[in-house]
């Protein structure tokens, strides 16, 4: 047999599928051999118009021919390998959100790659060890680049078949954009130094108040995933019979979604929904107010049972008894001092140092350095009046305390520490390089909310 096993996602004249499987068929690439030997998909990124506002053009940036971008998938221990073209006006990266993999593939400017320019084209290429639902990013200007729409869902499936049937992707964001469907500022200062700032209208699946259908009475794995640049969503279901299987990349223990879920901007949870009978509908919300509808429409299939838990993924367990202890205080700075001209203020502080993202040589100074193979505890220490989604790049962390609530430890990539709140996480430092560390609300991090951490 020989065919074409490459995918090519997008572009401006919308997607296109070289080889067979025109019509987009086949989502895995069949007959690999194995690492090394090519991409399997072309990804690009470009100017895309998108209608956001009824009558009006909102001109989007998107990776693929769709803002939130073209949803990637692949299979648990398999190769993610990946061609990324940029036709945008301005250099980026791609940032595997979540992921384990090499510091070569992470995505961050002048620690991981050069920026890839305009017209140029870099390949991404690593294996996935974890199940999951993750997302991708550029990690260059990034309150522009994602606030313009380029945040794309990745799914890493199950090696081995789940009890779930059927499944959604619902991702969240909101877009800073006026009633004519024109961008607003994607960071003002007097938010940056406050909760961030949020766009105004707010899409599920790049669609205001999106309908997503349900088969009745069945079990659907719904994935959401917030995608937003600042925005927590304190995500409800009211009369929903909705169970918690997933929260970020990694299985829990399946539990009642219970009243409001609050999920931190790069955070994700994975529900098991049971519908209601067909023609009701559920809404989903954040705190009081609706963002998108669950729509329950006709299923021929038997009632559905409640499946059961998923595998957990291959993290190291850390060593708590030999752990060592690090302390990080996330710091508010509070003087809006005037920077140079082009530069960012300077807000936020981690363990009294600011990184700045002008200076290409701040992760030459890493705030901690870890000792690959051993076990680390980081205690958290929220000094702010404001919540901070922390986010690990390189490698999942277990959470295993908390000042403020009773915690049942799992893994995760992002950890959202509340107003105040001291929290404590445990990892194996497994993976070498330097690794980002930072708030994921992105002004935030562009203001100072961000650090490096080496592992050697
Ligand atoms: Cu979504 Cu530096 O990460
Ligand atoms: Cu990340
Ligand atoms: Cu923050």
């Amino acid at each position: 047999m020989s065919f074409t096993r490459r995918q090519i996602l997008g572009g401006l004249a919308g997607l296109a599928v070289v080889g067979l499987g025109a019509g987009g068929a086949s989502r895995y690439w069949l007959g690999r051999t194995g690492p090394g030997e090519g991409h399997d998909y072309e990804l690009i990124a470009a100017p895309l118009d998108v209608e956001l506002v009824p009558g009006f053009k909102t001109p989007a940036w998107a990776f693929g021919a769709t803002a939130p971008g073209t949803e990637l998938r692949v299979r648990q221990g398999d190769w993610l390998r990946v061609r990324f073209i940029n036709r945008l006006p301005v250099e980026t990266t791609i940032h595997w959100h979540g992921i384990r993999l090499p510091l070569e593939m992470d995505g961050v400017p002048y620690v991981s790659q050069l920026p890839v320019k305009p017209g140029e084209y870099f390949d991404y290429n690593f294996r996935v060890p974890d199940a999951g639902s993750y997302w991708y990013h550029p990690h260059v200007s990034s309150s522009e680049e994602l606030g313009r729409g380029l945040v794309g869902p990745l799914i890493i499936e199950e090696r081995d078949p789940t009890g779930f049937a059927h499944e959604r992707v619902v991702s969240l964001k909101s877009w800073h954009v006026d009633e004519q469907g024109a961008f607003t500022d994607f960071s003002v200062t007097r938010e940056a130094a406050r909760e961030g700032t949020a766009g105004r209208l707010s899409t599920i699946n790049g669609v205001p108040q999106g309908v997503i259908q349900l088969p009745a009475g069945q079990v659907t794995r719904v994935r959401i995933l917030n995608l937003d640049n600042t925005v927590t969503y304190r995500l409800n279901l009211p009369g929903a019979e909705a169970m918690i299987y997933a929260l970020d990349g990694n299985p829990v223990k399946p539990r009642a979604l219970g009243k409001d879920y609050w999920l931190g901007p790069g955070m994700r949870i994975c529900l098991a929904i049971k519908a209601p009978a067909a023609g009701e509908e559920l809404a989903l919300r954040n705190g009081p107010v609706r963002l998108g509808t669950f729509r329950s429409v006709d299923s021929n299939d038997a009632p559905g049972e409640w499946p059961p838990e998923l595998p957990a993924n291959p993290v190291a367990e850390p060593d708590l008894a030999n752990a060592e202890k690090l302390n990080f205080n996330f710091e508010w700075v509070g003087s809006m001092s005037v920077t140079a001209k082009g530069k960012p203020p300077s807000l936020w502080q981690i363990n009294g140092q600011a990184w700045d993202i002008t200076d290409k040589t701040c992760a030459d100074r890493p705030i901690a350095k870890l000792e690959k193979g051993k076990s680390y505890i980081f205690e958290l220490k929220n000094m702010t009046q404001y919540q901070h989604p922390i986010h690990l790049h390189g490698m999942s962390f277990k959470v295993i305390a908390s000042n403020r609530k009773d915690v049942i430890p799992y893994f995760t990539d992002t950890y959202l520490l509340g107003r105040n709140e001291r929290a404590r996480v445990a990892l194996v430092a497994d993976n070498p390089g330097v690794w980002m560390f930072h708030c994921h609300v992105i002004d935030h991090m562009e203001t100072g909310l961000m650090a490096a951490i080496e592992v050697s």
